[in-house]
């Protein structure tokens, strides 16, 4: 199916068509698509959730920073430097640095972290996501040693957005961040949640034109799940079938790209990963952060801390992978989409 000669009504048909339950022959031609780019690997990725600290209030949020019933914490850079040697003594190669926005972790001090944590493991790759940051820091963190930045989108509708989002905040600023990571040579994510409040089929398949045009080096898709202490508590999660329909669009749009079965969709459903693999996925993001901040680290209710998603218990998340009919790969698992460093200006029209 040629999804990207696909108009945006188009498109949402499709997603309308498949939204309660996805076509088994869209999700297998997904996942052979997914098998030509990279085989049957699924990539791990050690995620060290740095900080519970964030200066935005993202009403799907739970770490929103109106929320008074955090409570809240930021790693030292031993303590983060501990993560990272367990990770590494566990067989990570990639480290996945994430925070909310915390402008404790200055320029200087992210730098710092990321020159040390790449001074003891060269080998491996540093991803960041702490979010929206001027053009000039992620300059700097680039040159300090960052491989790869994540950055969903969160939705590429305008309105949409606005629905998600206090009016302190502009898709128009997040689109100018992935644009300048882009440019600046870091491997990009971007992404969104589905079955957030509001959302449309129009806008998920905004959400795939956006892709398109932005071709990242990664995608990442979860369900939107509502967080008790968040103005969105009494909202609808999204659903497993939505999810899964749109990890195989995003697939079937860009058939290089990195596209993990996320912990949220682990959350919604007990096999949600396993599924997202036979729907295109092939990366999993393992918990490295210490044991007892994990349950600190609550964007959404009931997130998964415990099973095969934290990075200790690698051998039942290899047993899982293995169970589901494909192989875990503890390299650096590098994008196969090309590092563009030409200065792509932004097209992107709704
Ligand atoms: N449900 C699902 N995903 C969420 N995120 C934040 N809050 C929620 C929620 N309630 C996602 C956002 C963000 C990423 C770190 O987590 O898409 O970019």
């Amino acid at each position: 199916m040629d999804v990207s000669a696909m108009t945006k009504k188009e498109l949402a048909e499709l997603i309308a068509v498949n939204a309660a339950a996805p076509d088994p022959a869209l999700m297998a031609e997904a996942a052979a698509v997914r098998d030509k780019s990279y085989g049957r690997r699924v990539f791990v990725r050690g995620l060290i959730e740095f900080t519970n600290r964030c200066r935005n209030n993202c009403l799907y949020c739970g770490i929103r920073a109106a929320n008074g019933n955090v409570r809240r914490y930021r790693l030292t850079k031993d303590e983060i430097m501990e993560c990272v040697k367990e990770g590494r003594a566990l067989g990570f190669s990639t480290f996945v640095l994430q925070g909310g926005e915390d402008m404790y972790y200055t320029d200087d001090v992210l730098s710092d972290i990321v020159y040390s944590i790449k001074e003891l493991a060269p080998d491996c790759a540093v991803t960041l996501s702490v979010g929206e940051r001027p053009r000039e820091s992620y300059k700097r963190l680039k040159d300090a040693g960052a491989d790869r930045y994540l950055l969903r989108h969160e939705t590429a509708s305008e309105p949409h957005y606005k629905k998600l989002h206090p009016d302190d905040m502009s898709l128009k600023n997040r689109i100018r961040c992935l644009y300048d990571l882009k440019e600046l040579g870091y491997q990009v994510g971007a992404g969104f949640m589905v079955g957030s409040p509001y959302q449309t089929y129009e806008d998920l398949a905004s959400d795939l034109l956006f892709l398109k045009e932005l071709d990242p080096h990664m995608v990442g898709i979860g369900p939107f799940i509502s967080q008790t202490d968040t103005p969105f508590c009494d909202m609808k999660n999204g659903t497993l079938e939505l999810t899964l329909t749109m990890l195989s669009l995003v697939r079937l749009m860009l058939p290089k790209t990195l596209l993990p079965a996320t912990t949220a969709l682990g959350t919604i459903d007990s096999r949600g990963r396993e599924k997202g693999f036979d729907a295109g996925a092939n990366v999993v993001m393992p918990n490295l952060s210490p044991r007892e901040r994990r349950k600190d680290y609550s964007l959404y209710d009931n997130k998964l801390a415990t099973g095969a998603e934290s990075a200790e218990k690698i051998d039942e998340l290899r047993a899982l992978i293995e169970n589901a009919g494909y192989m875990m790969d503890m390299g650096r698992g590098d994008s196969l989409v090309n590092i563009d460093r030409k200065d792509k200006k932004y097209e992107y029209k709704q």
